[in-house]
């Protein structure tokens, strides 16, 4: 079973965004996926990579979309999401400067929760105000 079930839950309502989440929730199931058959270190480290820089990337799409609609929430928004990135590059960091560093089932819950959490949280949030918008 995978860490992260993709359920009606986690979605916005909004397609691109969804995909874009579903993204994010294959690569953390890929790492825990890889945590769980014993890995290298060096595999894992590129899995975490690769999730830090398509976190990034997907933060800066739905900025670029407070921005073109004018969401009067993205001051918050955008703090949250700086915090975020920091905490997985932090992470990622940390990881990666260690060769005997292991991934642990609490990191992977811990990104489980940093990733659900902000999506049914936070996201919905500016979803609801981009659907008002007409964005499908
Ligand atoms: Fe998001
Ligand atoms: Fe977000």
């Amino acid at each position: 079973m995978p860490l992260i079930e993709w359920t009606a839950e986690l979605s916005v309502g909004i397609d691109s965004i969804d995909e874009q989440h579903k993204k994010l929730v294959n690569m953390i199931n890929a790492l825990n996926d890889a945590m769980l058959t014993n890995s290298s270190h060096e595999l894992l480290g590129k899995i975490f990579t690769g999730l830090a820089a398509y976190t990034q990337k997907h933060f800066t799409y739905e900025e670029d979309m407070f921005a073109e609609y004018g969401y009067a929430d993205s001051v918050e928004h955008k703090r949250q999401h700086s915090e975020l990135i920091a905490q997985v590059v932090e992470l990622k960091e940390r990881f990666i400067e260690n060769p005997q560093g292991t991934m642990s089932a609490d990191l992977m819950l811990f990104l489980k929760r940093w990733l659900t959490n902000h999506i049914m949280r936070t996201d919905k949030e500016y979803a609801e105000f981009l659907i008002s918008k007409g964005v499908k």
